[in-house]
């Protein structure tokens, strides 16, 4: 049971001790208000890296079990992404439109500066760029910040390119060709991520049918590509007669009846945690369907920000994130020597990853 802080909670999730994490802190400051806790799943390839996710928790448990999952998912992103990073996460317990303040920042970025480079921060749910300038004044332990402090800017560029670079390996396996042209693309949600992969799928000549719950999303795209096509909401995408479907909204997508339902041969977007719950990979293999992990194809975020620790070089990072169209390709290969769907053969090929490369730091370098 935990209550380091004595908020509420229900003691009803795994204790840290089972979820094999290297080091989780608590961080508390009661006159900035700042209740945070950062977790680091492991440092096998390097530091810690991944965003803060400023939220308010119904408890301290919530809060506790969120920041486990996302940091063990970050080890396994930054691994596929071929960053030499390790996994990380932070969240901050409150409501940010309410308890954010620059004290409160400050403090939390000492907490950060504290861990010695452990683990390196970046944005989240109800965390910007800004934010990680102000954290940036207490801490060198910190990418996202805006460009014009040296930053990385807004992570959905490299994201929205990352996930076209793994639906272009998707279709090269479904279809023999790794153009979308032709192609009909059902993207819902167009957000930061979804707006910006729009322009690459038309680009490329693929026929684009979108959805959101935001009229204004859905006028933004139209206005600046009026031939895209849109259908009433999410349920409609999944039924329509498309070649691939891309959630780029929130997680959980693809459920039970969703998977019925679907009428494309593959699935690659950028929202995370596109499966509702774990079993869902199967069905869709079953159904023959392709399922692109989206935490692989999601990854040019991460890439993108991560390149702001040598200095950001947008061309550098850029290169980088096409090469998730490999990534995916290679995924899609030992799923089907191994006989598992893409999503185990990714978190497999990261675990490899994490051990073999990870290993070499047993190998004495000398003074
Ligand atoms: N921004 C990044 O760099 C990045 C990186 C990795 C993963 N992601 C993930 O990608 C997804 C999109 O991120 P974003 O930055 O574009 O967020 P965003 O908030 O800018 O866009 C999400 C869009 O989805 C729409 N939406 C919400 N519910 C919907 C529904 N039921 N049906 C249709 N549309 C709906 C919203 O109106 C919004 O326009 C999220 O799951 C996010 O976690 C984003």
């Amino acid at each position: 049971m935990t209550d380091v802080f004595g908020l509420s909670h229900k003691d009803t999730s795994p204790s840290i001790g089972q979820a094999r994490h290297e080091q989780v802190v608590f961080c508390s400051d009661d006159r900035s208000g700042l209740h945070a806790i950062i977790a680091i799943y492991n440092t096998a390839l390097g530091p810690g890296l991944g965003g803060t996710r400023f939220y308010p928790y119904e408890s301290e448990q919530a809060a506790l079990e969120d920041v486990l999952n996302l940091s063990r998912a970050m080890a396994y992103k930054n691994a596929l992404a071929g960053l030499d990073l390790g996994g990380g996460k932070a969240v901050i317990i409150g409501d940010p439109a309410k308890d954010k303040s620059e004290a409160l920042l400050r403090a939390y970025g000492r907490f950060i500066q504290s861990l010695g480079g452990r683990y390196f921060t970046a944005c989240d749910v109800g965390t910007y760029s800004e934010d990680m300038d102000i954290v940036a004044k207490e801490s060198t332990f910190v990418t996202g910040r805006t460009v014009a402090n040296g930053g990385a800017g807004d992570s959905s560029i490299l994201t929205a390119y990352g996930v076209f670079q793994g639906m272009r390996a998707a279709s090269a396996h479904t279809f023999g060709t790794s153009t979308l042209r032709g192609r009909r693309v059902g993207v819902e949600g167009v957000g930061k991520v979804g707006y910006r992969l729009v322009g690459h799928l038309l680009e490329d000549g693929a026929e684009v049918v979108i959805c959101d719950v935001s009229e204004q999303a859905v006028e933004r795209v139209r206005k600046l590509h009026p031939q895209v096509e849109v259908v009433a909401d999410a349920a409609a995408m999944k039924a329509a007669d498309i070649d691939v479907y891309s959630p780029c909204a929130l997680g959980g997508a693809l459920d039970d009846d969703a998977v019925v339902e679907l009428r494309a041969k593959i699935v690659c977007g950028g929202a995370n945690n596109q499966l509702a719950h774990p079993g869902v990979e199967k069905q869709l293999a079953e159904r023959g369907i392709l399922y692109a992990p989206d935490y692989v194809v999601n990854s040019g975020g991460v890439i993108q920000v991560a390149d702001e620790i040598q200095g950001f070089n947008m061309d550098r990072a850029r290169v980088k994130a096409t090469q998730i169209f490999d990534t995916t390709l290679k995924i899609f290969s030992i799923a089907e020597e191994e006989g598992v769907p893409p999503a185990a053969a990714a978190d497999r090929l990261a675990e490899r990853r994490m051990s073999e490369v990870g290993r070499l730091r047993g190998i004495w370098l000398g003074r």
